[in-house]
């Protein structure tokens, strides 16, 4: 077993520190946020996701894992470093290296002979190459090691994908040192796909906007349903019995968000842009993307009989899918944005986000549960796929609501007939 450290304590950071302590290493995890560090080291878990307090709370409870504030505290007995600080998207797409670049000058000199520095967080292609120079010039000795070994976690299901993942892909010229790496990962059954570098950063960015591709081919094709009076439901169940395809990644809805898909997008854009090569199939994936949120708007619009101005909307859902905390580049949130600017009200509610979703849009009204969110409302969007909207009192909503009692639902969630049955009318994307 090993020491670890690593370095930045967001949902990746967590995880990986919680999870390897789990598997038996001794791991600090250092963060500059000294509240934050107090918080987690009595457990307390700032994001949702599903598993994380208890293996933390295990880990703390066993000594093997512990919180510090900075990271070169955190480096100090390591014999491998995860690097796992946000690389936020700049501008022009392109992935900001900064807080990594200077993680890497300040960690430099303390480590000890013969340490890993392994880059967890999504990073463009060269950022390896680029820790190993920072190293160099932060005064590190020469033989610590780099590699690359992104992570591929789900946001809410980031520890099963963790200990029960679809592969372990390291990137790394050295052998010795990938073989090392890999060790750490004993216990867990998945391929290892050892490769160099700028494969393994090019495997994470490629995996991600294949899936951002996937999600809006399906999109596409829903919008092409609703013209052709097919239902996109059967259309994916049709086509995911085809191994090829597979049937996952093909539920239509208000288009992806989160923190990854959209920000990694983006970056290969950008990435294949400075390369000289116009990736115009991705540009259409992000485009289509966007315009899925104007379809919901659309619909909405058409259901209020052509303006939203002083028309009532009630939001179901504002995280960017459901199981997680996250709001991050959320379509939900996007949806609600445009509908003020259309002068719409807008009411909503999101079994985990109310607060968070208050503080950070005051123009929207968040009250404390779903029927609230409709009442005096003649439009209804339901946004994310939060189990218990499936469950609620649709006779108590129709009551709530003022006609024309219009929902609208991205995520396809409702039966549309039961619905109509209850005298709203129902839209949902491509059926
Ligand atoms: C993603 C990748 O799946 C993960 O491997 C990577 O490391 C981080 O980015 P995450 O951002 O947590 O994970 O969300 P994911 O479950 O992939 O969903 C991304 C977005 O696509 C969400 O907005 C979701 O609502 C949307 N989505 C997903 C669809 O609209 N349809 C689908 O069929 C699947």
């Amino acid at each position: 077993m090993s020491n670890l450290a690593v370095i930045g304590a967001g949902y990746v950071g967590i995880t990986t520190a919680a999870c390897f302590a789990h598997l038996g290493h001794t791991v600090i995890c250092g963060d500059i946020d000294a509240e934050k560090v107090q918080r987690l080291a009595k457990a307390e878990i700032p994001i949702l996701e599903e598993g994380l307090t208890a293996l933390v709370s295990e880990g703390l409870e066993s000594g093997r894992l512990r919180f510090t504030v900075g990271a070169a505290e955190a480096v100090d007995q390591a014999e491998f470093v995860f690097l796992c600080v946000p690389t936020p998207q700049r501008e022009s797409g392109e992935a900001d290296l900064s807080i990594v670049e200077a993680v890497v000058r300040e960690i430099g000199r303390f480590l000890s002979p013969n340490t890993v520095v392994i880059n967890k967080s999504t990073m463009p292609v060269g950022s390896t190459e680029l820790v190993a120079r920072v190293l160099g010039q932060a005064g590190a000795a020469n033989d610590i090691g780099v590699a690359s070994n992104p992570e591929f976690l789900r946001e809410g299901n980031a520890v099963r994908d963790f200990l029960n993942p679809s592969r372990v892909v390291i990137g790394c010229n050295d052998t010795s040192v990938a073989i090392r790496v890999s060790e750490l990962y004993d216990g867990v059954q998945a391929p290892i796909v050892v490769t160099d570098p700028a494969s393994a950063e090019v495997i994470k960015y490629a995996s991600n906007a294949f899936l951002a591709t996937k999600i809006s081919f399906i999109n596409a094709m829903a919008n092409l349903c609703e013209v052709v009076n097919a239902d996109v439901r059967e259309v994916a169940l049709g086509m995911g019995y085809d191994h090829r395809i597979g049937s996952e990644f093909l539920d239509p809805g208000p288009g992806f968000g989160g923190s990854c898909l959209p920000k990694d997008t983006a970056a290969l854009i950008y990435l294949a842009e400075q390369a000289g090569y116009d990736f115009s199939l991705l540009r259409g994936v992000v485009q289509v993307n966007s315009y899925q949120h104007e379809r919901i708007l659309a619909k909405l619009r058409a259901a209020a009989g052509g303006s939203l101005s002083g028309t009532t909307v009630g939001l179901w859902g504002l995280t960017f899918k459901a199981n997680t905390n996250d709001l991050r580049d959320s379509p939900a949130l996007a949806i609600a944005r445009a509908l003020l600017e259309e002068g719409a009200v807008v009411r909503a509610y999101d079994p985990v986000a109310n607060e968070a979703a208050a503080t950070q849009f005051p123009a929207i009204d968040v009250v404390s549960d779903a029927y609230q969110a409709v009442a005096g409302a003649s439009l209804l969007a339901l946004l994310t796929e939060w189990e218990e909207f499936r469950w609620l009192d649709f006779a108590r909503v129709a009551g709530a609501m003022v006609s024309p009692r219009a929902i609208v639902d991205a995520r396809n969630m409702l039966d549309p007939a039961a619905m109509r049955r209850r005298g709203f009318s129902y839209q949902g994307v491509g059926c």
